[in-house]
This record gives C-alpha cells, sequence and structure tokens, in this order.
C-alpha cells in the first residue's frame, strides 16, 4: 500500500490529507471529533470507505471526551456527536452505516465501558474495510485481461479507502498477477482527485499510468483504446444503480456507445438497499468556488455563476458487474445486492 489515509495511533487519528497530496505528505493528529468532521467536509479524507472509517473513530474521539454526570447525559451528548457526522458528507452511504454501527455499540456497564466498546467498534469496522477491499481487488481481477488498458475516474485506490482500494485495487491485484495493465487517470474536475491522487497511486505501485482531462475519454474509446471502464461508488441503490464521482455517468454511457465493458467496485458497505433506485441517492452540492478556481486561483470571470454537484447517477443498465467482496454481481442486480449485502437469512 502506498501510504495509510487513515491510522488510531495512541487514542488519536491519524489522517493523511490528501488536499495537499501529491505536493506535500503532511499528517493531521486529531483528537477532537469536531476536527474530524472538518477533515471529512474539507475532503483531507475522501472516499466512500476512508470517509465511513473516519467517522467511526471520530465517534470514539468523541465518545471518549464526553465528560457526563451519567449514562443519559452521556448518550444524549454522543447522539450530538453522530448528527455532526452525518451533515458531514451526504452521498457516501458508508458514513451513514458506520453511524448506525456506532449507535448499536454503544452498550455497555457504565461510561467508560461506552467509550471502550466505541474504539473497538471503529478498529472492527476499519479491520472490515480492509479485508473486504483486499478480497475484492482480487475477485475483480480476474476481469482484467491481461495487456489491458483500463480507464478509470476519480480515486478510487487505498488513499479512498483505508484498505486496498476498489476500483484501483482490482487494477493492483491484477498486475501482481502479472498481468500487463495500464491505466488511463482521467484528471477529475473540480477538485482532481485523478491527476493528484490517482496518478501519485498508480506511480508508486509502478502500474503505467497516463493522464487525460475528463473531456478526451470519448476519443480514447472510440479509438479503441480503452479495454474496460473500472470505477468505484458512494453509494449503489437496492436496483444497481450507482452514484460516484461528477463524470461517471457520462463514462458509462461513453462506454455504452464504444462496447467497452463498465464495471464498479466497491464493497459491500456502499450498497443501499433501503432505497429502490438511484433518484433517492441525496447528491451533495459543493461551493461553485471549486469550479470557478484550482486551488484558490480564479479560472472564470468574478461574480459568474457556477454549478457544482460532487456526484451523479449511473443507470444499472450500463454497469457491466459490480465488484464486491462476496463476489461479481451482474443483472438482475436486485437478486444478487440482496444476496451480498441483506441481511443474514
Ligand atoms: O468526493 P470524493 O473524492 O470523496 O469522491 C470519491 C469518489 O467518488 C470515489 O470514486 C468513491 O468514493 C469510491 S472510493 C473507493
Amino acid at each position: 500500500m502506498t501510504a495509510r489515509a487513515l491510522e488510531w495511533v495512541d487514542g488519536r487519528l491519524r489522517v493523511l490529507d490528501q488536499s495537499r497530496l501529491p505536493w506535500d505528505r503532511v499528517y493531521l493528529e486529531l483528537s477532537d471529533y469536531r476536527d474530524v468532521v472538518l477533515a471529512i467536509e474539507e475532503m483531507r479524507v475522501r472516499g466512500a470507505p476512508a470517509i465511513g472509517v473516519a467517522a467511526a473513530y471520530g465517534i470514539a474521539l468523541g465518545a471518549s471526551g464526553i465528560r457526563a454526570d451519567g449514562e443519559d447525559e452521556f448518550l444524549a451528548r454522543l447522539g450530538e456527536v453522530m448528527k455532526a457526522f452525518a451533515v458531514s458528507r451526504p452521498t457516501a452511504v458508508n458514513l451513514f452505516r458506520s453511524i448506525d454501527r456506532m449507535s448499536t455499540a454503544a452498550r455497555g456497564e457504565g461510561i467508560a465501558e461506552i467509550q471502550r466498546a466505541l474504539i473497538d467498534e471503529a478498529l472492527r469496522i476499519h479491520d472490515e474495510e480492509m479485508a473486504a477491499t483486499g478480497q475484492l481487488s482480487e475477485l475483480g481481477s480476474e476481469l482484467v485481461g491481461d495487456g489491458s488498458m483500463v480507464l478509470t475516474h476519480c480515486n478510487a485506490g487505498p488513499l479512498a479507502t483505508a484498505g486496498y482500494g476498489t476500483a484501483l485495487g482490482v487494477i493492483i491485484a491484477a498486475g501482481n498477477r502479472g498481468k500487463r495493465v495500464s491505466v488511463l487517470a482521467t484528471e477529475t474536475r473540480p477538485l482532481l482527485q485523478g491527476a493528484r491522487l490517482t496518478a501519485w497511486e498508480l506511480q508508486q505501485e509502478g502500474i503505467p499510468v497516463t493522464l487525460i482531462t475528463d473531456s478526451m475519454a470519448g476519443h480514447f474509446m472510440q479509438q479503441g483504446k480503452v479495454n474496460c471502464v473500472i470505477v468505484g461508488a458512494d453509494r449503489i441503490a437496492a436496483n444497481g444503480d450507482v452514484a460516484n464521482k461528477i463524470g461517471t455517468y457520462t463514462l458509462a454511457v461513453l462506454a455504452g456507445e464504444n462496447g467497452v465493458p463498465f464495471y464498479v467496485a466497491a464493497p459491500t458497505s456502499t450498497i443501499d438497499l433501503s432505497i429502490a433506485s438511484g433518484d433517492q441517492i441525496p447528491i451533495e452540492e459543493r461551493s461553485p468556488d471549486e469550479v470557478t478556481g484550482i486551488r484558490g486561483i480564479p479560472i472564470a470571470p468574478q461574480g459568474i455563476t457556477a454549478a457544482n454537484p460532487a456526484f451523479d447517477v449511473t443507470p444499472h443498465r450500463y454497469v457491466g458487474a459490480i465488484i464486491t467482496e462476496k463476489g461479481i454481481i451482474g443483472e438482475p442486480y436486485v437478486d444478487g445486492l440482496r444476496a451480498a449485502a441483506g441481511p443474514e437469512p
């Protein structure tokens, strides 16, 4: 793994500040849960599974900092901590799954025992994400042929998962199996996760990567240069519709038009069976400043109106397969996703 996105060290959360990569490798040592909320909002930690893990540790930190007279007061204040995380970023369902799990784990004989239980649960969530991303990467590597050129969007690598990665995990696992694989990475405007993070992670892994602007993808597919597209996901609805970084839908349609297989790699913690279709996925709107400037440098006339939806939804008809740690799922997604992510029979 290139670098650890998150680490629990001596009762504190160490976060690799992804907003500073690839230029500076800066670690934030967080002991106040409000700083973890801020790190998620400001995308110092980002990517659906990593957001879920960071929130779990953040809730554990928040719980450890509560001084209360009794259990009722403690639990009421813990509820406030969880609410602060729930409004940090709305699209990645991993965040809400972590909050639910931490809420269920808040049990014990007395406050100290509950605080300990919450740290244990956060560590467990992290371990599970590590294991799930490792497994799905191995399974998905079957879909990558020797000599393939894989197009990916945004960053779905180890940094985004606090584990082995999803889309990049699959690519890296294929490389580790001795397959010759190279990558076309879209820069991913507005925040350049592809240019800054995917290019950096693949370079460190020794996997050949060519950076393109987002608008070049169709051209390379039309020229027959792309063997498959693999992306991650922030939330997958029960019918297989997928929310992922803005621009993913465009890539899926282009892939369909050009006969290029389009795969989504995600742990089952990204599946949301409570919503029937992608229409119900909340899409985060971020500041227009991210579109009108790049790293603080204006690129548009002052006062211009800009829109900044951070994600879009790809209808399941464009998705060739969903790669999870429980197996590779194809149509009908309703059945496959329920079997992979539903309650134990
Ligand atoms: O806004 P970001 O950078 O958090 O968006 C990340 C993505 O869209 C990723 O593709 C997704 O979270 C999958 S990460 C394994």
